[in-house]
C-alpha cells in the first residue's frame, strides 16, 4: 500500500508524547516547540484588510513581488547581503522549502551530511527524496557546534549536499565567526550544496549575531520562515533564498504540489517585514529571561548540567548523572512531576543522555515545572 520512499519515515516522537500528555490533568509542557505568544496585533490586521479588500486570489507562483522585496531587503539590513527578489520562493513554512531543497535537487542515492542531533525534517525528507541520510555528530563539548574532521570523515563522491541548522534546534548552539568560513571551505572544496536552515536567526542572546552563508559560498541554499520570529507558525509563510540554478527546480515542484500560498498570509507576512520590528524585540527579550529561569534552574537538579543556549527557545539539558536514559528520564517527569520533556534522542542517537526543555512557556510555568522536577528528582 505505502509507496517505498515513505517507508522509512518516523513518525515524529514528540508528537506521541504531546499526545499521551493530553490524557494527563495538570500537566505543564516543556516540549512545544512553537511560541506561546499570540502573532502581533498589526500583522492580523493587515490580513483582515486584505480579506476585507479583497484579495482572495492566486498570487505568483514564486510568490507575491512585494513580500519577495521586503525579504531581500531584509537580507541587505541584517548581513548586507545583496539578494535579488529574484532569487527568492516564498513557501509554506519552512518545513515546504527543506523539502523542496532535497526533492529539487537530489537524486536516488546521493549522500546528505545531517547533524546529530538535529531537529526531525531533514533525515524524512532525505528518506522522501530517495537520497541517504549520512550523519555526523554535533557534541555538547564543542557547544554542538560542527566539527571539521567529523564532516570532512564522511564525505566521499556520493555526498552532495550539507545541511546544517543554527541557531539549532534542539540543542540551542549557534556558530562561531570562523565556523562560516570553515564550513563553506569543505563545501566547495568538495562541490556540496550547502543547506542553511535559518529558521531561528532572530531569536538570539547575549548579543550574538549570525552571520549568513550567502555571504560565503555560492551554492548556499537559506530555507526560512516566519514562524518562530513573529509567532506565526499557523500562517505557514517561510521561504527559500538560492542562486536560479538551484530554485528553479525547486519551484517546479512547489507550483504542481502548492502552487501559490495564502494571500491575506502575505498580506500579514508584509505588515512584519515592513513594520517596526519592535514585536519581535520584546519576544525575544522575554524569551531570554526565561533561559536565564530554566537554565539556572536545571543546573540546580541532581545529576542534570545544561549548557547556556545562545539562540533559539530550546535548552538542552545532559541527564546522564541521572543514571536513567533520555526516555526514562522523559517518562519519570510526565508519571511523577507531569512535566513534559522531549527524550533527546528523538533528533537522533547522539542525543541519548539529553534532554530537550523548551522555554516558549509562561515565565510561571516554568518555575512551577522546575519546582515539580527538584520534587520527583529528590523523591527517588
Ligand atoms: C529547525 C526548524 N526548521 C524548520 C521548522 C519548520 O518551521 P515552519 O513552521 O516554518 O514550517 C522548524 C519548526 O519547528 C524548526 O524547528
Amino acid at each position: 500500500m505505502v509507496a517505498d520512499r515513505v517507508k522509512q519515515v518516523i513518525p515524529s516522537k514528540i508528537r506521541e508524547l504531546s499526545e499521551r500528555a493530553k490524557k494527563i490533568e495538570n500537566v505543564i509542557s516543556l516540549g512545544i516547540g512553537e511560541p506561546d505568544f499570540d502573532t502581533p496585533v498589526h500583522i492580523k490586521e493587515a490580513a483582515k484588510k486584505a480579506l476585507d479588500d479583497g484579495l482572495t486570489g492566486y498570487t505568483e507562483n514564486q510568490g507575491l513581488f512585494k513580500v519577495r522585496k521586503a525579504i531581500s531587503d531584509r537580507y541587505m539590513r541584517l548581513f548586507s547581503s545583496d539578494v535579488h527578489p529574484q532569487n527568492i520562493l516564498l513557501t509554506a513554512g519552512a518545513y515546504e522549502a527543506v523539502y523542496l531543497a532535497f526533492m529539487g535537487l537530489l537524486n536516488r542515492g546521493d549522500e546528505v551530511l545531517i547533524p546529530d542531533p538535529t531537529f526531525l525534517c531533514y533525515e524524512n525528507d532525505a528518506y522522501m527524496s530517495d537520497s541517504v541520510p549520512v550523519r555526523f555528530p554535533l557534541l555538547e563539548e564543542n557547544s554542538f557546534r560542527p566539527a571539521q574532521d567529523d564532516m570532512l570523515e564522511k564525505i566521499n563522491d556520493k555526498t552532495k549536499m550539507l545541511v546544517l541548522n543554527y541557531p539549532s534546534n534542539p540543542t540551542g548552539g549557534v556558530l562561531e565567526k570562523s565556523d562560516y568560513k570553515m564550513i563553506s571551505d569543505i563545501c566547495e572544496d568538495h562541490d556540496l550544496y550547502l543547506l542553511s536552515d535559518d529558521t531561528y536567526e532572530e531569536i538570539v542572546y547575549d548579543g550574538y549575531k549570525p552571520d549568513c552563508f550567502l555571504n560565503y559560498y555560492d551554492k548556499t541554499i537559506i530555507t526560512n520562515s516566519f514562524s518562530k520570529n513573529y509567532a506565526m507558525t499557523g500562517w505557514r509563510v517561510g521561504f527559500v533564498v538560492a542562486e536560479k540554478e538551484m530554485l528553479t527546480p525547486m519551484l517546479r515542484i512547489h507550483q504542481y504540489a502548492v502552487s501559490c500560498l495564502n494571500t491575506p498570509a502575505l498580506e500579514g507576512t508584509y505588515a512584519a517585514l515592513t513594520s517596526s520590528q519592535d514585536c519581535v524585540h520584546t519576544m525575544v527579550k522575554e524569551y531570554e529571561r526565561r533561559r536565564n529561569l530554566i537554565v539556572a534552574g536545571l543546573n540546580k537538579l541532581p545529576g542534570v548540567n545544561c549548557i547556556n543556549p545562545k539562540g533559539t527557545f530550546y535548552c538542552f539539558a545532559n541527564i546522564t548523572k541521572t543514571g536513567m536514559t533520555s526516555r526514562e528520564f522523559s517518562d519519570f517527569m510526565l508519571d511523577n512531576a507531569k512535566v513534559v520533556v522531549v527524550p533527546g534522542d528523538a533528533f537522533g542517537d547522539r542525543g541519548e543522555g539529553f534532554i530537550r526543555c523548551s522555554f516558549a512557556t509562561d515565565y510561571k510555568k516554568i518555575e512551577e515545572a522546575l519546582i515539580r522536577m527538584e520534587n520527583a528528582l529528590k523523591s527517588i
